[in-house]
């Protein structure tokens, strides 16, 4: 298949900058953590993405079978990061509206961009063991993000807080074997991998479809690190931080501004000072 282009990939994204900045114990612990609140998009979205996405049944198709049989698995993996949220004191009260100008902000916009790009990469690949490239190739990022620093932020919050964490943890990376969770007992893997024929233009495909997949990661963790750096675990969300608006949230408010015009009533309207309407 493309097992060695998938081991090439992860020796490079172990280097990722956001790796070493969580490895760094000298950054405060809570400057490192403060980017939970960042991975919501997508944690959401992958949930759905296993679902709607790529989850086809019924099929008489062996690979297709095993990738439904994983989309049970992953697509109940968010309940971790709600609990998380909650255990880890990330459970502020927001106003519904401000709770969608966070999710929609261009500080998660990384987020969020992920969230696109796999569903629409995925949806593109209508054969199945191509759509086993994009799930393993998936699965090696993940593992690979969990040991390369947030089991060990997980592991640094539980000494603080003194509370356990899920889905950044040991507990996750155990459940994650690296590659498709569908009965294959651990060191099966590459036997079975190695057994799949793909045809020349499939090969092609398959390498593709692993650089690409990584790639939308290391956007993704890139923007987690410029997120995280500008914030703080206690007070996560930009408006509590008093980070600046950025131009999007000004461009966003001034159109909220001028939207207030439009609920008043016509009445109310016409009283008002002339450069209010
Ligand atoms: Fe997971
Ligand atoms: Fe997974």
């Amino acid at each position: 298949m493309c097992w060695s282009s998938l081991k090439k990939k992860r020796q490079e994204f172990i280097h990722l900058p956001f790796f070493k900045f969580l490895q760094n114990r000298s950054i405060d612990l809570k400057k490192r953590a403060s980017g939970i609140p960042f991975w919501a998009h997508f944690v959401m979205s992958f949930k759905d993405l296993n679902a709607y996405v790529l989850r086809e049944e019924p099929t008489t198709d062996p690979i297709q079978v095993m990738i439904n049989q994983h989309t049970y698995e992953d697509a109940s993996h968010w309940v971790w990061y709600v609990k998380d949220l909650d255990v880890l004191g990330i459970d502020y009260s927001l106003r519904f509206t401000d709770a969608l100008r966070f999710l929609w902000s261009e500080e998660t916009q990384r987020a969020r961009q992920l969230s696109y790009d796999l569903l629409r990469l995925c949806a593109s690949q209508t054969e199945p063991v191509l759509r086993l490239v994009i799930v393993e190739a998936i699965e090696a990022t993940g593992t690979t993000a969990l040991s390369e620093g947030l089991v060990q932020l997980s592991q640094e919050l539980q000494e603080l807080t003194h509370k356990r964490s899920l889905y950044f943890s040991d507990h996750h990376l155990r459940v994650e074997t690296g590659h498709i969770q569908a009965g294959l007992e651990n060191g099966d893997e590459e036997q079975f991998f190695g057994s799949i024929q793909l045809t020349d233009a499939q090969r092609i495909k398959a390498f593709e479809l692993v650089e690409t997949v990584f790639e939308y990661f290391t956007r993704f963790y890139d923007g987690l690190l410029a997120y995280s750096q500008k914030h703080y675990l206690d007070c996560p969300f930009p408006k509590g931080y008093g980070v600046p608006q950025s131009e999007a949230e000004f461009a966003h408010s001034e159109i909220a501004g001028d939207l207030d015009s439009l609920y008043l009533e016509p009445q109310l309207l016409a009283q008002q000072p002339a450069g209010r309407k």
